[in-house]
């Protein structure tokens, strides 16, 4: 059974005037035109007493923020060590649970977090919450459940949830494999195959209770990301294939004869059902097939979760995977490439906040035919756009050539502020290092990128904190509040971005 939205107005409202009462900190942008200035009415002068800072300084104090918020989540009181809050919010919506998505997708964060440090106290204090989670998880899989390893979510302190939800949904046990064998092969690299086999784990639990679940399970429909669609996902499809090729990869390092065959054959089968969601006619990927239950009325197909279904990769896999596969559907591929446009000219049509004047970027929804909280675009998913672009920019670095094709002209040409560039940029072209226009693209990710988390900017809440939604209508932040996924998102965004700069031209 799916939860419908339930009447929210009143407390999208309330939500909205008690961030519009909050101090102004030097970490809000300024409104870079009289459109933008209502969205900071009775702020206005503080504002201009400071010095606005930069985007550059903007995101690197957006970043010790979402540090600080991401982490607050994490065994926060009241809780089991190694649980994850959604958000910190109990009610409109209640969002205080182990959301076992959002929960493996944040800590994904915290093993890049850990690998990063090189300060021992931090190195140790990242150690302790990504340990608590992997027991965290061992208790969650013990537990009997109604769907078994399918559960989308649990209570703080453990226990199963076992009130009406949209279940199963099966992207949940595959990042959470992924999450788990992240960590494992950091910490092999420290030479520490103890802990990595634990991580590992067997047919009960750890990686390899997930990969089984997920292993025997993809042919079955299931739950979307958004918890409402019974059907087969694209996105949910991606992460169990990405998690069982990685799966293999640690099988073979710990010698579990067998199972990397059986999770490379099944991987190679999710990649054959993965192209089914590819419509040529549309021109985009459609997200799901062969709904046999849930919310009705999502004609259009389009969902940013294709997005996410992109970006959701682990450091390691280009190390682990073969090349193809590793290409398979990634950033740079042009089904996802040409979603990633259709939704953004959908988006930028849709929502009234996109077409005012001085707006930085656009604002990323879900789907066109949202209606939770009304159908608004979430700070997350803008993130999400901005890596994407700077993921695709270190990967055309790397590859030193991009190439352009009938499907994803339209994304390139969007990227090319000049009117005659965009006319010279034509499908069959292949734009090399040093040739005419690579530069250009390359630069047009960065700007692109860049205007996507300008948008998170603007619509964030004066103190840099990030509820899930920005209000489609009126700009300001709604539902719940600090959610913990979006930190994750940002942080992660601004690792792709890192490693775009830091690459070489
Ligand atoms: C709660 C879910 O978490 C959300 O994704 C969904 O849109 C609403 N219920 C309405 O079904
Ligand atoms: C609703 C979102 O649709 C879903 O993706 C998420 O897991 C939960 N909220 C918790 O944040």
């Amino acid at each position: 059974m799916v939860r419908r939205p339930l009447c929210l107005l009143s407390s999208v409202w309330l939500t909205a005037s008690a961030f519009a009462a909050a101090p102004a900190l030097p970490v809000a942008p300024a409104p870079t035109s009289a459109g933008l200035g209502a969205l900071f009415d009775g702020t206005r002068a503080s504002r201009d007493a400071v010095a606005v800072p930069s985007l550059d300084e903007w995101l690197g104090l957006e970043k010790s923020i979402a540090l600080q918020k991401m982490e607050a989540n994490i065994s926060p009181a009241g809780a089991a060590p190694g649980a994850v809050a959604a958000s910190p919010s109990h009610h409109d919506p209640d969002y205080f649970y182990h959301w076992r998505r959002d929960a493996a997708l944040t800590m994904q964060e915290v093993v890049t977090l850990y690998a990063q440090a090189s300060d021992a106290g931090e190195k140790a204090r990242y150690f302790k919450m990504l340990t608590d989670y992997a027991s965290f998880v061992r208790k969650t899989q013990a537990a009997s459940t109604l769907t078994g390893l399918g559960e989308p979510k649990f209570n703080m302190d453990g226990t199963p949830f076992n009130g009406p939800w949209g279940r199963p949904q099966d992207d949940a046990p595959a990042e959470e494999a992924s999450t788990l064998i992240y960590f494992a092969s950091v910490v092999l690299k420290d030479g520490n195959k103890a802990l990595a086999r634990e991580l590992y784990g067997d047919f009960a639990g750890g990686a390899k209770g997930d990969l089984e679940y997920v292993s025997h399970h993809w042919g079955q429909t299931s739950f979307d990301v958004w918890e409402e669609v019974k059907a087969r996902h694209f996105d949910t499809e991606t992460a169990q294939r990405v998690s069982l090729l990685e799966g293999a990869w640690l099988a073979s390092q710990l010698k579990d004869d067998g199972a990397p065959q059986w999770y490379r054959a099944q991987a190679a089968q999710l990649e054959t059902e993965m192209g089914r969601h590819w419509d040529p006619e549309k021109g985009y990927i459609v997200s799901a097939l062969d709904q046999d239950a849930g919310l009705q009325g999502k004609t259009s197909g389009l969902d940013s979760a294709v997005i996410l279904a992109a970006i959701h990769r682990r450091p390691i896999d280009d190390q682990i995977m073969s090349a193809a596969d590793a290409r398979a559907f990634s950033v740079t591929d042009k089904r996802v490439l040409a979603t990633a446009q259709a939704l953004k000219d959908k988006f930028k049509a849709e929502y009234a906040i996109n077409g005012r004047s001085g707006e930085p970027g656009v604002a990323i929804g879900r789907y066109p035919e949202d209606s939770y909280f009304g159908g608004n675009p979430w700070a997350l998913l803008t993130a999400a756009f901005a890596q994407l672009d700077y993921m695709a920019g270190s990967a055309y670095l790397r590859q030193g050539s991009i190439p352009v094709e009938a499907e994803d002209l339209a994304f390139f040409r969007d990227l090319l502020p000049d009117a005659a560039d965009k006319a010279a940029l034509r499908a069959g072209l292949t734009l090399e290092k040093g040739g005419p226009l690579y530069g250009q693209v390359i630069d047009g990710l960065k700007s692109s990128g860049d205007s996507f988390m300008a948008e998170v900017r603007a619509h964030a809440n004066p103190d840099g904190s990030l509820s899930e939604q920005i209000d489609k209508q009126n700009g300001m932040m709604i539902s719940a509040k600090d959610l913990t996924w979006n930190y994750a998102s940002v942080l992660s965004a601004l690792q792709a971005r890192d490693s775009f700069l830091k690459a070489p031209r």
